[in-house]
């Protein structure tokens, strides 16, 4: 009774401060020379373009694709720009993912010079995982042959859900027919290594129909699939809480019994071999510094945290004038680093003490003692020698905290 109290008080109490969080944050002036570094970071480049707006979705897009042309221009002039500051160093990556909006619209020649510029850029490690996030509407046969063609080998398809009917309630016209045809593409030609997002948590939706997805999925042989909660505002969120959390439980479930393994509160690899590379280096323990290419980003680079801006116009702008666009940049002191590790490892169900202490020298437990101890008594985390857990009974509370910290982020 206790336990469940103060685990109602920490989860609200999160919330409360994400909704009345200021995006204002004090910046310093650092530069980007002095910000990149040698060591081994990831790469995240944001195309905020979408043909439509779906109903349900608060990422940074944008559905006026006029600009679409300069972006793609600037992007690569980013990279040039990235290139120009790093004239004493070799910069390494180890995975990188397309993501926004739908960057499966830039357009295929863009998309090739885009890859080649990164690889000319940055040393990358062999074999990296190249992802690129997908609306199903914009993918066609051909366009597969020419992903495979330039280098990208992973793709994360936006589904949301095989059932045209509930696919007009999330505000995505678009025939369960044409995903499934274009499915049946991917699987002849043998392009092993994708992802499907599917959304629970719609009026329409309920447990069996939920289920059926899951399975359809496991049928085309998706190597990651990826179940999100539907987000509303935070205020809307509690009622539907009951309903998702059976969803949730029963897609499990599914999994589990058809092999596929649960590494994140919301993600399932079929093997270790289609784990998420990009959000495993960006967020897992230990985490990778990451290089934000494009608008609306944030993330962490060596002992500072940054967000890109978030207005397209003003994104082409700043490129065009040599500037590094970005929102905000924040020295972070070591233990506020730490606590940032610590959240996010969080979502991975596990963070490794003893890597941690590897890693970064602290012991993570005994730096964040007492928060630590409060939430154990909580009964949201177990803490034992080697790990700090997520508890299995809260990975559902965690995955809607996750979405809900990604989207007010971005
Ligand atoms: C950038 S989108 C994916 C690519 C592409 N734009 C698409 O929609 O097919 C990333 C994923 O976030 C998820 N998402 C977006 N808005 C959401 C919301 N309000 N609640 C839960 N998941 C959401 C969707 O599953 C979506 O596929
Ligand atoms: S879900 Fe995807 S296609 Fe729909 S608005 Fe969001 S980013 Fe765009």
């Amino acid at each position: 009774m206790i336990q469940k109290y103060l685990q109602k008080k920490i989860y609200s109490s999160i919330q409360q401060r994400l909704k009345n969080r200021k995006l204002d944050i004090e910046s310093s002036n650092v530069t980007l020379k002095e910000v990149l570094t040698s060591e081994p970071a990831t790469l995240y480049l944001h195309f905020p373009f979408c043909d439509i707006a779906c109903n349900y979705c608060r990422f940074s897009k944008n559905i006026n694709q006029k600009l679409i042309d300069e972006y793609c221009q600037c992007l690569l002039k980013e990279l040039d720009l990235i290139k120009k500051n790093s004239t004493d160093k070799t910069l390494k990556l180890t995975s990188i993912y397309l993501g926004g909006g739908t960057p499966s619209l830039i357009p295929i020649e863009y998309l090739k010079q885009i890859i080649a510029k990164i690889k000319s850029v940055f040393a990358c490690k062999t074999n990296i995982q190249i992802t690129l996030e997908c609306h199903p509407q914009s993918l066609h046969e051909d366009s597969l042959d020419k992903f495979i063609e330039i280098g990208i080998n992973r793709l994360s398809i936006g589904v949301q859900s095989f059932k045209t009917e509930i696919l007009n309630e999330m505000g995505r016209p678009i025939d369960a027919a044409y995903i499934k045809k274009i499915l049946t593409s991917i699987n002849e030609k043998e392009f092993y290594n994708f992802n499907i997002d599917l959304i629970y948590g719609f009026d329409k939706q309920n447990v069996d129909s939920f289920l059926e997805d899951i399975q359809t999925a496991i049928n085309f042989k998706a190597g990651h699939i990826t179940l999100y909660p539907l987000i509303k505002s935070c205020q809307s969120q509690e009622k539907d809480n009951s309903k998702q959390l059976k969803m949730y439980n029963a897609a499990q479930n599914k999994l589990k019994q058809h092999g596929y393994n649960q590494y994140s509160v919301e993600d399932f690899a079929r093997d270790n071999l289609f784990k998420m590379d990009y959000q495993v280096d960006a967020w897992g323990v230990p985490s990778k510094d990451l290089i934000l290419i494009g608008t609306s980003a944030f993330g962490a680079l060596n002992g500072y945290f940054y967000n890109k801006e978030r207005s397209t116009q003003k994104y082409i702008e700043q490129i065009n004038n040599n500037e590094w666009p970005i929102g905000f940049i924040k020295k972070v002191n070591p233990k506020q680093e730490h606590l940032r590790r610590l959240i996010f490892g969080m979502h991975y169900i596990e963070v490794d003490r003893l890597i941690y202490k590897k890693k970064y020298g602290v012991d993570i437990v005994k730096e964040w003692r007492w928060a630590l101890l409060f939430m154990k008594l909580s009964g949201i985390i177990k803490i034992t020698d080697e790990k700090i857990l997520l508890k299995e009974s809260q990975w559902f509370k965690g995955s809607k905290l996750w979405g809900q910290i990604l989207f007010e982020l971005l």
